[in-house]
């Protein structure tokens, strides 16, 4: 059987591999939150052990699903674990919200407990989207994906940095120069979604999150929906081809570095305050990235071609007769 372009097979084996992946993440941020409070904080850290407890059960459960599930109760479970995980990140905001009002000590990071709510989101997002059958084309999946998950690379490289000791400086200056580099990726990203939400109408709805009822039911209709993609492949900026390759680059490098670290940290080779289990963390969500970015250039493939020719040095352009190269 087939929903809306995706059959049930697919959605899945889909489900499972997010739910295996994220719902490792949100155990784990549990864990993180409770070391981090300040032990006068009892009710908030008997809080998060309830929810490092939920989300391991769901984790093992996720974990025996059988591949061979019915897509029915597999969509059953996702609404579970998107209940779960909005609790979560209503928790994580609540702790936000106290700590930034200085109404808490503790050594949780703001920018650590934003970036972890963030996550939850974006996790409740994936499976809200596999739920309802929602896909979208290629340009508004690279904008949407590459602005969420540079910001998190470049949180990682700061998080890494400020919890090194002071006196590991090349360790610290490394993690600096990640964190400006993927701030510029970033700014890029955000520029390119900026430029093709002016695209079509179809981007606008979809990448701009402006998506209403009347619309998802036109975007369901297969065929029309079909057309629309199809009209978009082709008309994919090449630019944004050689971006989602530079971002591929840079962070197979960030991955590398935080595997090293991780290492460094487990073996006592690196000095810091870094629970090694972060470390790792940090490492898989880099990776997982890189899944996605995978999964892109695949979808891009129709471009590519045309992509890497553009990338081929311009010949001379003759004076007064732009545009040049044409
Ligand atoms: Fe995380
Ligand atoms: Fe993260």
């Amino acid at each position: 059987m087939q929903t809306h372009g995706v059959t049930d097979r697919d959605f899945v084996r889909r489900s499972l591999e997010e739910n295996r992946f994220w719902l490792r993440i949100m155990k784990e941020h549990s864990l993180f939150l409770s070391e981090g409070f300040n032990r006068r904080d009892a009710d908030l850290i008997r809080t998060a052990n309830r929810f490092f407890e939920e989300f391991d059960r769901l984790l093992r459960r996720a974990r025996e699903l059988s591949p061979l599930a019915g897509a029915g109760a597999v969509r059953r479970f996702n609404q579970e674990v998107i209940r779960a995980v909005r609790d979560l990140r209503n928790f994580k905001q609540e702790v936000l919200f106290r700590i930034i009002t200085c109404r808490i000590a503790g050594f949780n990071l703001p920018l650590l407990v934003d970036h972890i709510r963030r996550e939850a989101e974006y996790f409740i997002t994936v499976l809200t989207r596999l739920n309802e059958g929602i896909d979208e084309p290629v340009e508004a999946a690279i904008a949407r994906e590459n602005v969420f998950w540079l910001r998190i690379m470049a949180d990682h490289s700061r998080f890494i940095r400020d919890l090194l000791d002071p006196s590991e400086r090349r360790l610290v200056e490394t993690a600096d120069q990640f964190a400006d580099q993927f701030d510029q990726l970033l700014a890029q990203a955000r520029d390119l979604d900026s430029m093709i939400q002016g695209f079509s109408p179809v981007l606008v709805i979809v990448g701009g999150h402006l998506l209403d009822q009347p619309t998802l039911i036109r975007l369901q209709e297969e065929e029309e929906r079909d057309k629309e993609e199809r009209l978009l492949v082709e008309e994919t900026p090449p630019a944004l081809a050689r971006f989602n390759e530079e971002v591929i680059g840079a962070t197979q490098e960030i991955r590398d570095f935080k595997r090293t670290a991780a290492r460094l940290l487990a073996d006592c080779r690196a000095l810091s305050v870094i629970n090694p289990l972060l470390a790792d963390h940090v490492a898989r969500e880099a990776e997982k990235f890189l899944e996605i970015l995978g999964q892109l250039e695949q979808r891009l493939g129709p471009v590519r071609e045309k992509a890497l020719v553009v990338t081929q040095p311009a010949p001379p352009c003759p004076e007064l007769e732009p545009p040049c190269g044409q």
